[in-house]
């Protein structure tokens, strides 16, 4: 009954990586063609962590020139900022009120980062999820392309949206919404440890690709990459408990868009030496010039700043009006 919308969002923290690459936005480009798409650089959700002002103003700059770089068409979709679009905010503390404090404690993406001084975390880290929440719900958006990190969060997205549909009695307002996770990859590794998601925040620059890598920077960190002493398996089974292994396969599965199958019948009983050689390569390929143009975006900042601003308007059309039903239907009035 509702109508196929996209929705997403990336923090504006610095150091966009491959894993945001092949995570989300790479999704979102193909998505693009297909649907219509809005997609956020969510700068409120950034500063439940301190940002140095001046670095935040540049970060939402950069990653919005990281969309377009990674080939988003500003025209075809809705590219815009969190913070020019005041409904985000004001479902958010709706959203507040309607969500269980057991349900926020339940989170573990705020128990990852709140760490052990979880007393001291921000009251904004804790509600996080309402805000991502209301960023989806805002535009009614029904699919919506993410990493396997923020899985949690759809989960919640939709027992809020269903609570809300039943404690107001109006069913189906709120789209029930569908993640749409990557499959070759849905969460890529630290190259220094394989248990651990590829992350901005990692200390080690090495634990990462990030988009703005040279050449000469990605073929050494793949050539440092962790693995393991044993050949390159044949089949998927071997590759249980393998986790450097199979965090490099995946990579070069999803960065080529080829099915983990064939990678291993290309490499299989190979060392990892022709296989990083080969993946540096590809990596090399797709994400220098990314990081190319992203540098020469960063120099056009009244052209960045215009997207945002257009974005903004037709963001604000829509997230404007759904706001005004969902002021009716839980009994509020703006006196404007
Ligand atoms: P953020 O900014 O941490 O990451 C942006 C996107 O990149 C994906 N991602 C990864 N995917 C695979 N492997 C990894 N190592 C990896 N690291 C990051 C994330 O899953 C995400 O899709 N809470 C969100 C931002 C957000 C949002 C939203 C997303 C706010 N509101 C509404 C969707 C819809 C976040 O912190 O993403």
């Amino acid at each position: 009954m509702h109508k196929k919308r996209i929705f997403s969002g990336v923090q504006p923290t610095g150091n966009l990586h491959l894993g945001n690459y092949l995570g989300a936005i790479k999704n979102f480009v193909d998505l693009q063609n297909k649907f219509e798409c809005i997609y956020c650089v969510v700068d409120l959700h950034a500063i439940t962590n301190r940002q140095n002002p001046e670095e935040l103003k540049t970060n939402i700059l950069e990653t919005i020139a990281s969309f377009i770089a990674s080939g988003l068409d500003v025209e075809k979709n809705i590219i815009f900022n969190q913070a020019s679009v005041a409904a985000h905010s004001e479902l958010a503390w709706i959203i507040n009120c309607v969500a269980r404090i057991g349900w926020m404690n339940r989170m573990t993406q705020f128990k990852e980062k709140a760490g052990l001084n979880k007393e001291n975390a921000s009251v904004g880290l804790l509600v996080y999820p309402n805000l991502m929440a209301a960023d989806i719900l805002i535009y009614k958006a029904t699919h919506v392309p993410v990493g396997e990190d923020q899985k949690q969060h759809l989960e919640l997205t939709r027992d809020i949206a269903k609570k809300f549909n039943n404690d107001f009695n109006c069913e189906s307002f709120f789209p029930i919404v569908e993640p749409l996770i990557p499959k070759k990859i849905s969460r890529v590794m630290s190259l220094r440890d394989g248990k651990k998601k590829m992350s901005k925040s990692d200390k080690s620059d090495y634990s990462r690709i990030n988009l703005k890598d040279d050449k000469d920077l990605i073929d050494q960190k793949i050539k440092k990459a962790k693995t393991d002493t044993a050949p390159i398996p044949s089949t998927v089974i071997e590759l249980k408990n393998r986790h450097e292994a199979a965090n490099l396969i995946s990579i070069y599965a999803s960065i080529n868009s080829i099915d983990i199958d064939q990678v291993l019948n290309e490499f299989g009983g190979k060392n990892f030496s022709t296989l990083k050689n080969k993946l540096s390569e590809s990596i090399v390929e797709q994400i220098c010039p990314i990081g190319k143009e992203v540098k020469k975006l960063l120099k056009e900042q009244s052209y960045l700043n215009d997207i945002l601003a257009k974005g903004a308007k037709k963001a604000s059309l829509i997230a404007t009006d759904n706001l005004k039903e969902i002021y009716e239907i839980v009994g509020l009035k703006k006196f404007t």
